[in-house]
């Protein structure tokens, strides 16, 4: 396990050029099942995340060559549609895998994925939607297995704007017999990312992007190259980090709209931004202000940058309420928090929390227990005043490529160790 060794007090300041986003990569690469061909995907992250998608691709007989974020893939030989137990472990989102599997092989085992570190995380949307297309599925005691001999286009209204469930009804219509109308449907900028590459594929996708998905069945699928969207969280979190140490930073690459959730809410803390084409830059205010936060699905305020808020408030100047709504248990960085001299309470079942900001943090030794909290905990520590150890780094690098030299490139004084 590897740790960040941060000596704080430095100003986040500079340009760096974001990665490919993550969340968008993933169902990306759980696309290419879907049918034969050369995929070419530009702008992957280096992140563990990817690397265990491409191990589930090698699994699924792919052959696979990533280097300089180019991603190449071709399968080699037919595949049995199983995934190995080991790999879903590894990464809840494997799940994404079983649209495509079931619409081009007409099955896919795979391993239930339970809670996870954010807490009960079921996939029960997602069933419901196979079902509905008209898969079998049986639900045993460790894996799901899903069958269908040809699924059928139908209207699907989702309880709740699922991402996961919107991109894997996306992955296994785009195949069925028939159209698909996903209603309720997740907005987020890496829903449209994967609508562009399927369409690339030769699907006919509309409205990604939006709450009503369609997607018109088509019977062949082409292999297809791509470009990655860019990683509004990780811009979000170098953006949090600059504000909070009084920094001026400039992100290039990004998608200035699709930031707008992130830098409306820094905006109100007092920080100007200014956005063109494709960069964002912010300069911080002296003291940032207290500001309330409630974390909404897509255009709401994103979860994936509530930790980090978090922890930049912990330093502004008065009372800050974060609400978390979509996960249940997504606040284990603040007893980390707390021991770096953070004021902070939280309320209920532990998913609302009320911050006093103060006038400085200290340095200490915290652990992350998840990715974006593991961040939010970089983030402290660079602007405490003295060294933090941060533990559990495997976290951190599920979702960010090499964060110590992104953060030293900026002025931190960060080093990692195995
Ligand atoms: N939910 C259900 N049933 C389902 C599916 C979801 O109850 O069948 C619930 C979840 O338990 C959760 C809420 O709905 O409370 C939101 O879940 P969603 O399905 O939207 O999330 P996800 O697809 O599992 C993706 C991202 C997450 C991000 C969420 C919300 C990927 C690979 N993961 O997860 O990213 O937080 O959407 O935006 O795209 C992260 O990057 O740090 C991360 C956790």
């Amino acid at each position: 396990m590897g740790k960040y060794i941060i000596r704080g007090g430095r100003r986040i300041s500079g340009t760096i050029t974001v990665d490919g986003a993550k969340n968008a990569v993933l169902p990306i690469l759980a696309a290419i099942p879907l049918c034969d061909g050369k995929f070419v995907v530009r702008n992957c992250p280096d992140i563990s995340d990817t690397h265990i998608t491409i191990e589930i691709l090698k699994s699924l007989c792919y052959e696979i060559n990533f280097d300089k974020k180019t991603l190449t893939a071709v399968r080699t030989k037919d595949s049995t549609g199983c995934v190995p137990d080991t790999l879903v472990d590894k990464m809840r989102s494997s799940i994404i895998f079983m649209g495509s599997l079931l619409a081009s092989g007409g099955f896919v085992e795979i391993g239930y994925p339970g809670g996870c570190e954010l807490g009960k995380r079921p996939i029960d949307i997602h069933l419901a939607a196979f079902r509905k297309m008209g898969a079998k599925i049986t639900e045993r005691e460790k894996t799901v297995i899903c069958e269908a001999k040809k699924l059928k286009g139908c209207d699907i209204t989702l309880d709740f704007p699922s991402v996961g469930a919107t991109e894997n009804i996306m992955l296994a219509a785009v195949r069925a017999e028939g159209t698909t109308t996903i209603k309720n449907a997740a907005r987020e900028p890496e829903i449209r990312d994967l609508a562009e590459f399927l369409n690339k594929m030769g699907a006919n996708v509309s409205g990604a992007g939006e709450s009503e998905i369609k997607i018109c069945g088509v019977k062949k699928l082409c292999g297809a190259e791509h470009t990655v969207l860019s990683d509004r969280i990780v811009a979000g979190t170098f953006l949090a980090a600059a504000a909070m140490t009084g920094g001026e930073i400039t992100l290039q690459n990004v998608i200035p709209s699709d930031l707008n959730p992130i830098c409306a809410s820094l905006a109100q803390s007092g920080c100007i931004i200014k956005g063109d084409a494709n960069s964002v830059t912010l300069h911080a205010p002296e003291r940032l202000s207290a500001i309330d936060i409630i974390t909404e699905p897509h255009p709401g305020f994103p979860t994936d940058m509530q930790a980090q808020m978090c922890a930049m408030l912990s330093v502004a100047d008065g009372f800050s309420v974060i609400d978390e709504r979509i996960f249940s248990a997504r606040n284990k960085h603040i007893p980390e928090l707390i021991k770096m001299g953070a004021d902070i309470k939280m309320w209920g079942n532990g998913t609302v929390s009320t911050i006093r900001g103060v006038d400085s943090l200290h340095g200490a030794e915290v652990s992350a227990r998840d990715l974006r909290g593991g961040a939010a905990l970089i983030m402290a520590a660079i602007a405490a005043k003295g060294e933090s150890i941060v533990k559990n780094s495997e976290y951190v690098e599920r979702g960010y490529s090499k964060i110590e030299e992104m953060f030293r490139s900026l002025g931190a004084d960060i080093d990692y160790q195995q």
